[in-house]
C-alpha cells in the first residue's frame, strides 16, 4: 500500500512503448481525491495508453499506477474493484437491452442481483433511457448508447470514474447530458478523469489539465492559469466607419502586432485596457466613428497550441 496523501490516482514514471515509438514516456502525475482531472492531448499524444495503464488493462514497461493506495499491477482486482471506466470505443453488448447491460456490468462487481435491479432502474431514469430500458442497444444512438457504456461503468458505485473521450461525436445536447452526470457525480465524491482533445471541454470540466504531447506531459495547471501564461497573445477587434492605414493604427508602442480581418483590425497587445483608451483617443482625434470593439482574450487554444508546439519531448 502507498497511500501518503489523498492522491485517488496515481502515476509514477509510467512508460510503454510500441516497437519503437515510446508512447507513453515517464509520466508522473497524481490526482486529488473528488478532483475532475483532464488529460488533453492531440492524436496520439498517449492519453488511451495512459489509460489503459491506469486501469490495468495494459502492463507498463516500466512504472507503477495506483488507485487509492493500490498498486494496479501487484493487486488488480482490488484496484479494478474502486474504479469504472469508459474505453474510447465503448463497450456496451448491443444485443442485450440497456438495463440487462448495467445488471451484467454490476454482475461482474458481485453486486447482488436484488440490489442490481434498483439499481440500473435508477440509473436508467438518471440518463434518461427508463422509457427505452427494454429495446435492444442495438436500436439506440450514438449519445444513448455512451450513457449506457456509462451508466455500466458506474452500476457499482466506483471511487474512481476513467472517461477516454467521452463526448467524442456527440451532438451538443448528449455532450450537456454527458456533463451534467460527470458532474453529479463529481459531487457526490467520485474522483473523475478524463481524456480530451477538446479544450473547452476540458475547460468547462476540470478543476486541473494536463497537457499530453508526444508520450510526456508538458504542463499540469489549472485552465484558467494556462490561459494566463500566454495573455501576451490578448488582443483588441476593432472596426471604424471609414478606411485608414494600418501604419497609423499601429503606433502607440502598446501594440505588439497588427492584423487585417475583413473591415476589422486585430491588434496584439499585452495590455488591452491602455489599447481601448489609446483607439479612443485615436478615433476622436481622427474623426472617425468606432463600429464595433471588442477585447479578445488569450484563449485556451493558443496556450495549447503553444505548449504543444514547443516545449514538447527533447528526446
Ligand atoms: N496496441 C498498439 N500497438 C502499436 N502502437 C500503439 C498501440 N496503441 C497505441 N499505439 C501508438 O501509441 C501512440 C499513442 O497512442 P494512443 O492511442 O495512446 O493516443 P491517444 O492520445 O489516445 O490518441 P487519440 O486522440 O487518437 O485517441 C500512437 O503513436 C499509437 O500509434
Ligand atoms: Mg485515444
Amino acid at each position: 500500500m502507498k497511500k501518503e496523501n489523498n492522491n485517488v490516482i496515481e502515476a509514477n514514471a509510467l512508460t510503454k512503448r510500441f516497437g519503437n515509438v515510446t508512447a507513453v514516456n515517464q509520466i508522473t502525475f497524481s490526482v486529488n481525491e473528488g478532483e475532475i482531472f483532464g488529460f488533453l492531448g492531440p492524436n496520439g499524444a498517449g492519453k488511451t495508453t495512459t489509460i489503459r495503464m491506469l486501469t490495468g488493462l495494459l502492463a507498463p514497461d516500466s512504472g507503477d499506477a495506483f488507485i487509492d493506495g493500490v498498486n494496479v499491477k501487484r493487486n488488480p482486482i482490488k484496484a479494478k474493484m474502486k474504479m469504472g471506466v469508459i474505453p474510447e470505443m465503448g463497450n456496451v453488448y448491443v444485443d442485450l437491452n440497456a438495463q440487462q447491460n448495467i445488471i451484467l456490468a454490476g454482475r461482474f462487481y458481485g453486486l447482488p442481483m436484488k440490489e442490481l435491479k434498483k439499481r440500473a432502474n435508477s440509473l436508467l431514469e438518471q440518463f434518461e433511457l427508463y422509457d427505452r430500458k427494454d429495446d435492444p442497444v442495438r436500436t439506440f444512438s450514438k449519445g444513448m448508447k455512451q450513457r449506457v457504456n456509462i451508466a455500466s461503468a458506474i452500476a457499482h458505485n466506483p471511487e474512481v470514474l476513467f472517461l477516454d473521450e467521452p463526448m467524442s461525436g456527440l451532438d451538443v445536447q448528449s455532450q450537456r447530458l454527458i456533463r451534467d452526470i460527470i458532474n453529479q457525480m463529481n459531487q457526490k465524491g467520485t474522483t473523475i478523469f478524463l481524456t480530451t482533445h477538446n479544450i473547452e471541454e476540458a475547460n468547462q470540466l476540470c478543476a486541473r489539465v494536463a497537457i499530453i504531447n508526444k508520450g510526456k506531459i508538458v504542463v499540469i495547471d489549472r485552465p484558467e492559469r494556462l490561459r494566463r501564461t500566454f495573455e501576451t497573445t490578448q488582443s483588441v477587434e476593432i472596426s471604424f466607419d471609414k478606411c485608414i492605414d494600418d501604419s497609423l493604427i499601429g503606433k502607440g508602442n502598446i501594440v505588439n502586432r497588427v492584423e487585417r480581418l475583413g473591415d476589422k483590425w486585430k491588434l496584439y497587445t499585452n495590455n488591452p485596457d491602455k489599447l481601448v483608451k489609446y483607439l479612443a483617443k485615436f478615433a476622436e482625434d481622427k474623426d472617425l466613428t468606432i463600429v464595433s470593439m471588442e477585447i479578445c482574450r488569450a484563449s485556451l487554444e493558443d496556450a495549447f497550441v503553444k505548449f504543444t508546439e514547443s516545449k514538447s519531448y527533447d528526446d
